[in-house]
């Protein structure tokens, strides 16, 4: 055990070999993820946001969200009880940056698209404890008045692409008439949802003749954790 001695007490030379050991092992699980293609795997269903849902996403950033709600549904009983299947690694592989959160004072949003009624959201932003007299929840009613930037929403799409998020060319020159389509009853939704499947479509703030912010939030809420389709999934989808 002489050298093992020699290592213990010689600190520069027992930081030099630990750092060494620590490397391998950093090394063995980091390259092999160099070698495939993505870690994520991919899941049917999963699409990149519509327009409309990327505008309303980019305001939940700007509000602070985050900061009450997590996006992360944890595969514990009691989660999935309460906000339903586990969520999947690639119902975020779209989101950068990601929001899955790390506190909740309110609940989990992660799968919360359909559970209520866009009329729901609206009274919900306005005044929440209107619907939810108990609730702590911020009132967001200045989105119902506040006209929705829009004329940077392919610029928005461009960047998606730079780290990854396959929108096409088609739906980069569309970016506007999508995002107007979505909020518009009168309009023909057809190539949008050809586009994008399941898109909530319509009159979403209430308000259909204005593009409010209020539209771009309740769109975005609405999509959460609806594209992909657990009812008719096999481990073989998951896998795919
Ligand atoms: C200060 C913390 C806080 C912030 C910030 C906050 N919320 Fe909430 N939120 C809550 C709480 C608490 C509840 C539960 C009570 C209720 O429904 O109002 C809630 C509930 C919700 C619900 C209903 C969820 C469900 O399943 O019933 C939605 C949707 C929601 N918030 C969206 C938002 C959005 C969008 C923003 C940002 C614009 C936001 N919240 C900001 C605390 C917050």
């Amino acid at each position: 055990m002489g050298w093992h001695g020699k290592i213990e007490r010689n600190v520069i030379l027992l930081l030099v070999l630990s750092l060494l050991t620590v490397s391998i092992g950093g090394l063995v699980e980091i390259v092999p993820l160099f070698t495939i293609e993505s870690t994520i795997e991919k899941v049917k269903g999963m699409r990149p946001y519509t327009p409309l849902e990327l505008a309303g996403r980019n305001i939940y950033i700007r509000e602070g969200c985050y900061t009450c709600h997590s996006q992360q549904i944890r595969p514990f009983r009691d989660e999935a009880e309460r906000y339903g299947h586990y969520s999947l690694a690639a119902e975020s592989m779209y989101d950068h940056p990601f929001q899955w959160g790390s506190k909740r004072t309110g609940p989990d949003l992660a799968r919360v698209g359909g559970k209520y009624s866009n009329e729901w959201h609206v009274a919900h932003m306005v005044d929440p404890r209107q619907v939810v007299p108990e609730s702590i929840m911020p009132p967001y009613a200045f989105m119902l008045e506040k006209p929705l930037r829009i004329d940077d929403v392919a610029a928005h799409l461009r960047a998606n692409v730079v780290v990854g998020v396959p929108y096409s060319d088609e739906m980069i020159e569309n970016a506007l008439a999508d995002l107007k389509a979505q909020a518009d009853p009168e309009a023909d939704h057809d190539d949008l949802l050809a586009r994008y499947p399941k898109a909530v479509v319509g009159d979403l703030d209430g308000r259909p003749g204005e593009l409010t912010e209020m539209d771009a939030m309740v769109a975005y809420l609405q999509i959460l954790g609806r594209m992909v389709d657990f009812e008719g999934l096999t481990a073989e989808d998951l896998r795919q």
